[in-house]
């Protein structure tokens, strides 16, 4: 697939079910491999990235089966990962390759990490800093980038860890390493970044707290050694994706969605939120409690949307939404200005820069500032075409905006949606999109 044109479309309506939280499938396998015991995981993400992690924990030596509608994990415990024979490739997982070089501490082995074109552009220093004072040894890597030759220590070392990012993959390598501590980790975020590696270590048994400090930022605190318990996981739904196809309802005239089963957790919520704020018809309704995770059923319909500010205390539980969160501020009345976003100009892309230019192509003036961005809503005239940059994220966003511009928009590349939504495609033409794929 080189290309996908979309076209503008009305009537975007349905009742969907969309795939299982990516965020949670990457930790269910990863802590499952480190669990005592099976672990059976029903609606895992099978898509690309979740599928570079389970084979990198294959070539570690787990063992993990496919019956049915689950995969069974049967895990090594902590510190319990075999040398592999051969490079382990992330693929364009940033998830992935961040938090496996966290759970490989303690296993005393020698792995060498690559990923692709994207994923070697960015930063793992972040992580790499704090490892190696947990005794890693780096033997090389490309400037804090991939490809990454890493040995293990036999035993982490406890340590505390203050952040300067808000960053849950940063977290939950420190956390992994902690698991082989004889001590007690602790680590403060800025702001709580997503917690799905607390609450999941919680349920396999890890003797873990987190409190909010006076200052505000959020303290966690992990016990080494743990015996992690095998267990079962349900995988709810991601809001990540859900944000797709229900911004495109509010956004495309006489269009109403309904979207069952997914995961609501505080620190994933803000798209919700900010949707709200703007004017979006919102419902969350039925919710229930899902394994560790919380999960509703969303409903939503085209709405009038007007431009608002976005608070940069609000980007870590929104992170990944910015891109959609444009498109629907190019489609609202006034500028919509979203504050604290630097993170994004080092996700699978730069996000901040590939927007900005995209939007700008397509007939929509933007103030782009290293750490906001400012979009002004006004008429799409579309006639453009936007390279994905191999960013799933950005190819799914400038689809969704050709279904209401004037013109149709041109999207290069995006096959990368496998990597995180493995059915976009069906789901978007199901409900009505009008996308032509080459
Ligand atoms: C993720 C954390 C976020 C997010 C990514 C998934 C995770 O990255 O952007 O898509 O599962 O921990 P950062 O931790 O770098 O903000």
């Amino acid at each position: 697939m080189d290309y996908i044109i979309s076209k503008k479309s009305t009537n975007f309506s349905g009742t969907i079910k969309i795939p299982g939280d990516k965020s949670i499938s990457h930790r269910a396998l990863i802590i499952g491999s480190m669990s005592i015991g099976k672990s059976k995981i029903t609606g895992l993400l099978e898509s690309e990235d979740v599928f570079s992690t389970m084979t990198a924990l294959k070539n570690l030596g787990v063992k993990i089966q496919h019956s049915s509608n689950s995969y069974i994990v049967e895990g090594l415990g902590i510190a319990g990962f075999k040398a592999p024979t051969e490079y382990i490739d992330l693929g364009n997982s940033g998830t992935g390759i961040r938090l496996l070089l966290g759970a490989i501490m303690g296993s005393n082995i020698i792995v060498n990490f690559k990923g692709d074109a994207s994923l070697s552009k960015r930063p793992m220093q972040r992580v790499l800093k704090p490892l190696k004072l947990m005794g890693a040894d780096i033997l090389t890597s490309n400037k804090g980038k991939l490809p990454i030759s890493i040995k293990s220590p036999k035993e982490a070392l406890a340590i505390k860890y203050i952040s300067k990012i808000s960053s849950a993959q940063i977290k939950s390598a420190i956390l992994l390493s902690g698991l082989s501590a004889s001590g007690k980790t602790k680590y403060i975020e800025p702001i709580k970044s997503r917690d799905h590696t607390e609450k999941m270590l919680s349920k396999f048994g890890a003797n873990i707290s987190t409190k909010t400090l006076s200052n505000g930022s959020n303290l966690i605190e992990l016990n080494g050694r743990p015996n992690l318990i095998g267990n079962d996981i349900s995988v709810p739904s991601d809001p990540s994706s859900v944000a797709f196809p229900l911004v495109s309802a509010i956004i495309i005239p006489n269009s109403k969605i309904e979207i069952h089963n997914v995961m609501m957790n505080s620190t994933r919520n803000g798209i919700f939120e900010t949707l709200q704020e703007m004017g979006a018809k919102i419902k969350i309704y039925n919710e229930k409690r899902v394994d560790s995770e919380n999960t509703a059923s969303i409903y939503a319909e085209h709405s009038r949307l007007s431009g608002i500010i976005v608070p940069s205390e609000r980007s870590p539980r929104m992170i990944d939404e910015y891109p959609i969160l444009s498109i629907a501020a190019a489609c609202a009345k006034g500028n919509t200005i979203m504050n604290g976003v630097s993170e994004l100009r080092v996700k699978e892309s730069d996000r901040i820069k590939i927007v900005s230019d995209g939007l700008n192509k397509a007939g929509i003036k933007t103030i782009e500032k290293n750490d906001s961005l400012e979009v002004f809503g006004g008429e799409i005239e579309g006639n453009c075409t936007i390279d994905s940059e191999l960013d799933h994220r950005i190819a799914m966003s400038f689809l969704i905006l050709g279904l209401v511009a004037k013109n149709p928009i041109k999207v290069l590349r995006p096959s990368t949606i496998y990597t995180s939504f493995p059915n976009f495609f069906d789901i978007m033409l199901n409900l009505g999109a009008k996308l032509v794929r080459a």
